[in-house]
């Protein structure tokens, strides 16, 4: 008998991260592997699922414009738990600290489906940055059976929360695995990433500084803080900011506001995967509130500015290519001309290097579950 695996996810980077997992599952016959999506982000999850051809069993299609954390949870735990009372799963598979992740690991633990936690044991220790995402992961680690965990970090946090060392594998972020495939698909078919053509002409000889910002817990001053940031970079003529602003309207608000009619700011709608990563290729600097950027820069040796006061993904600052430097915007202005005028200061963060993972943690993940009970 296959043993049925539902993979549960919602939002962009739940898809990236998982989509590499599902492949995997796909491609062994041992399991009959059925996808639920609970389109808590809707377009910005299609463009995933387009380019990783996915094609979910279930489509919950919850989003709604400017939600609220609880009124998503409450759709997302009875529609994610009727699914489950459809396909009787084996294992729940979730992916990360979304909402839509902790609904999912709670839905299975109220049908007592054995839970399998994607990118386990990450930690702020602050259960205000961020937010909500600290919690969640900490309701799913409670629950979890299986804990998928990036790396020695993940997997020393979850010992010392006494999560049974025997639940524990340390398998790499499947975030390095989806890159590499998306590197792979740009290099066979490059038509795929030429969409920013047109901004690289418009900017050639600047120097690019990617932007993304999307955290619930800078809503308000933090985003204004950053927007303000962004205006005294963009004063000087050598850069160009490329910005793909998220679509939550506490976001947008902000950055239209602020940023508007800058010659040297495009603030552009959401990037596919490909596009971000020839966006992340071509720019000498990232700057960031995100969780999967912070993991993907260092791969391509690109320096990351985060702009959080404390990160769960300690391994990209410890390793010298990422730099907590918080909502301030003087210090955001400082660190940013920092890089841009002191090459040894560049140089000393633009290193090459994968703390998250080898490409290879999604083939783990599946002989795991393979081998479950
Ligand atoms: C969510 C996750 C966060 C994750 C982030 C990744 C929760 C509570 N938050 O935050 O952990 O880091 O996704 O991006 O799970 N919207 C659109 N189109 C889209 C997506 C979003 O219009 O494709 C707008 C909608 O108005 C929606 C709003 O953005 O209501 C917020 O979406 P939501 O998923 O609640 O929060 P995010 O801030 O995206
Ligand atoms: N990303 C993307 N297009 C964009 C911005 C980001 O494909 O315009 C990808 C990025 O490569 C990373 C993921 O989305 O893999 C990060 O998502 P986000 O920052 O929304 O969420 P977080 O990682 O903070 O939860």
């Amino acid at each position: 008998m296959k043993k049925t695996i539902l993979v549960v996810f919602g939002t962009r980077p739940e898809a990236i991260k998982m989509f590499p997992v599902i492949h995997a599952l796909k491609a062994d016959g041992r399991f009959r592997v059925v996808t639920c999506v609970s389109a808590q982000h809707r377009g910005m999850l299609d463009q995933v699922l387009d380019i990783a051809g996915i094609v979910p069993e279930h489509d919950l299609d919850l989003m709604k414009p400017d939600q609220t954390l609880d009124g998503l949870t409450a759709a997302l735990l009875t529609g994610l738990g009727g699914v489950m009372d459809i396909e009787k799963p084996d294992w729940v598979v979730v992916q990360g600290d979304t909402a839509t992740a902790m609904s999912g690991a709670l839905a299975a633990y109220y049908r007592k489906v054995p839970v399998a936690h994607v990118e386990a044991g990450l930690r702020s220790h602050n259960i205000y940055h961020p937010w909500p995402e600290e919690v969640n992961r900490k309701i799913i680690g409670s629950i979890a059976a299986l804990h998928f965990a990036p790396t020695d970090v993940s997997a020393a946090a979850l010992r010392a929360e006494n999560v049974a060392d025997s639940a524990i594998h340390i398998t790499g972020n499947t975030v390095i695995d989806a890159l590499e495939w998306v590197s792979a698909r740009i290099a066979a078919e490059p038509a795929l990433a030429e969409g920013l053509a047109e901004l690289e002409a418009r900017f050639a000889g600047k120097r690019i500084i990617g932007v993304t910002s999307h955290r619930r817990e800078n809503f308000g001053g933090g985003l204004e803080a950053i927007a303000e940031a962004i205006r005294q970079i963009a004063a000087r003529d050598d850069v160009a900011l490329i910005f793909p602003v998220h679509p939550n309207p506490n976001v947008r608000r902000v950055m239209d506001a602020a940023l508007a009619g800058l010659p040297n700011v495009a603030m552009i709608e959401p990037l596919d995967y490909p596009h971000f990563a020839r966006l992340l290729s071509i720019c000498e600097i990232m700057l960031t509130d995100s969780g999967g950027v912070q993991e993907e820069a260092p791969a391509l040796g690109k320096p990351v500015l985060v702009m959080r006061e404390t990160t769960e993904r300690p391994e990209g600052v410890d390793a010298g290519t990422a730099k907590l430097v918080g909502t301030d915007s003087a210090r955001i202005v400082s660190e940013i001309f920092t890089l841009l005028d002191d090459k040894a200061a560049y140089s000393a963060m633009a290193r090459a290097h994968n703390p998250f993972g080898d490409g290879k943690a999604a083939q783990r993940i599946v002989e795991l579950l393979g081998n479950a009970g």
